[in-house]
């Protein structure tokens, strides 16, 4: 009935615009925008929408999942708080998906579809300094899950400060999420025997960041005035636990992590720390009942003893969540808010990452609230009848836990604007992907000019993106010129910073690629 009242109101939308939306004209490039990264061949999605016949081929799939707010999977509440990679479809886009599908799917002039972003399937960030990878697994996930652990030593001779970390999946078919940890002491155990290992054993070994599917690689801002950094000492090891889900069994993964690290002796570097600050390890969650947990920190009546900089959120339940909140308060003053997600997803859980960082000042309290659902009425509820559940680390436990980035407070950490630094780079990236289309100079400072095989027409388009597919700027296509410059800059007039970028180019309907590196 929903869906019929729907089609109604989106027909009538249509009938308002003169000429219906095409895949080629308005279409293609919100994929791009927001679905791709996941849907490639090779990428973390089971299916590629990187086509207008691909996309056609699931047209009543992907109207279904658009239209009920499953894809993309972006489960935070973005009026509560805004964050970095922001997957969200605005009301505009998901009105112009379904109107275009509503109408038949017309796909345009082919040849002017815009260019898509350039997936490399391997790694973003390229090689780093320190790649440290699983011996390969067979998950023996058949009938529940497989929680497995690996220590890994990094054979280190000095200290070193983690940049930027990227979590490869082996088989991103399988991995369902990772946790990478640094352990100073080489003291955790691999552990693959009970499939029930979800946490490191001792205290000293801290979080450094996490994977899910679709998850951008953790990139520090690393330049001046804000570099900030996680130390990794000598005789230290990186833990990796790893999640295979249900029916992965008999497949294969060997995850890697690939760790870039500031050069030795870099000064300036302001250590962060990662752990899960709000905690409840000891609760019990009757069968039949809607339970409601509230967690604070630091316990007792005194706030924090001083202030924090905030950098990111993880929220953290299993299968009988509802929904769950985070924020910082202190009586009387303003509440800092961290994260609302109102509809839980366990499928769905990652480290969100600020625009701006949160000024948590002393005095005040992190709280989180959580709801949790054990009776029928939750789809997801792993045991039918609903039976009494504790705290745990299996999947039918439950856990109550909200990881955070942060460090401590230094002024005018709310003013950086991190996606500004998080585009940066991280210093060195792999072999570059040839094309027809030549760039000069390649690695460039503040500006590049960029020679296509063929003089342009005004139909072609020659577009700027990301390392993680985010398009950065479209560059003026005139009929016969066969050059273009890039001064560097976004479609917002904002100059980048550092990083690695792709030119993506249709030209008379012909796709080409070539990887470029801008440089401070
Ligand atoms: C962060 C990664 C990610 C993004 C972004 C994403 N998807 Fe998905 N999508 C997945 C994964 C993983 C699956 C398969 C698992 C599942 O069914 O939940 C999936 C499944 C689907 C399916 C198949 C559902 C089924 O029942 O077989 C469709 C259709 C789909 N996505 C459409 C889209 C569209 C359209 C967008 C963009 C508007 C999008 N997705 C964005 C990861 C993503």
């Amino acid at each position: 009935m929903k869906f019929r009242s729907f089609l109604i109101v989106a027909n009538i939308l249509v009938g308002f615009h003169s000429t219906a939306q095409t895949w080629s004209g308005d279409v293609a490039q919100i994929f791009y925008d927001k679905c791709t990264k996941c849907h490639h061949s090779g990428g973390a999605a089971p299916n590629s929408l990187m086509t207008f016949n691909e996309v056609n081929a699931m047209a009543g799939l992907v109207y279904q999942c658009i239209n009920q707010n499953e894809m993309p999977p972006w489960p935070p509440d973005n009026n509560y708080q805004q964050y970095l990679h922001d997957r969200s479809l605005t009301s505009a886009e998901k009105t112009t998906i379904l109107n275009w599908l509503n109408n038949g799917l017309p796909e345009g002039n082919a040849s002017s579809t815009p260019p898509p972003p350039v997936y490399t399937n391997n790694t973003f960030l390229g090689n780093g300094d320190l790649t440290v990878q699983i011996p390969t697994y067979m998950s023996k996930a058949l009938t529940h899950d497989d929680y497995v652990c690996f220590s890994i030593p990094t054979n280190l001779t000095q200290n070193r400060t983690i940049k930027a970390v990227e979590v490869v999946p082996g088989n991103r078919e399988i991995v369902h999420h990772a946790l990478v940890y640094v352990d100073p002491t080489s003291a955790e155990n691999t552990d693959t025997i009970g499939g029930n290992c979800a946490s490191p054993s001792n205290a000293t070994t801290k979080l450094v960041t996490g994977y899910t599917p679709g998850a951008t690689p953790m990139i520090l801002p690393s330049i001046d005035p804000l570099k900030l950094g996680i130390d990794v000492g000598p005789g230290s090891s990186i833990y990796l636990t790893m999640h295979y889900p249900m029916g992965s069994y008999g497949a294969y993964d060997s995850t890697k992590v690939i760790i870039h690290f500031y050069p030795v002796g870099t000064t300036g570097v302001r250590q962060i720390s990662a752990g899960p600050l709000i905690a409840d390890n000891n609760f019990n969650l009757p069968a039949n009942q809607v339970t409601n947990l509230t967690a604070q920190f630091p316990g007792g009546s005194t706030g924090l003893p001083a202030s924090y900089s905030v950098l990111s959120v993880f929220p953290h339940m299993h299968l009988l969540g509802k929904n769950i909140k985070a924020y910082a308060f202190k009586p009387n003053m303003d509440t800092v808010k961290f994260v609302n997600v109102p509809k839980w997803n366990f499928m769905w859980q990652d480290f969100y990452f600020f625009q701006h960082m949160q000024k948590v000042p002393n005095g005040y309290f992190l709280k989180g609230e959580a709801t949790y659902d054990n009776t029928t009425n939750n789809l997801n509820n792993p045991h039918n009848p609903p039976q009494n559940v504790s705290s745990g680390f299996n999947t039918t436990d439950e856990m109550f836990l909200v990881y955070f980035h942060y460090m401590p407070y230094q002024n005018g950490d709310e003013n950086y604007d991190l996606n500004q630094y998080v585009n940066a780079s991280v210093g060195e990236y792999y072999n570059n992907i040839t094309g027809d289309i030549s760039v000069s100079p390649n690695p460039f400072n503040h500006g590049c000019d960029i020679t296509l095989p063929k003089k342009l027409s005004a139909d072609d388009h020659v577009y700027i993106y990301s390392a993680s597919g985010e398009l950065i700027r479209k560059l003026p296509c005139i009929n016969g010129v066969q050059s273009l410059h890039w001064d560097g800059f976004n479609e917002q007039g904002k100059e980048l910073g550092n990083g690695v970028f792709f030119v993506s180019a249709r030209i008379q309907g012909e796709l080409l690629s070539k990887k470029i590196m801008k440089l401070d």
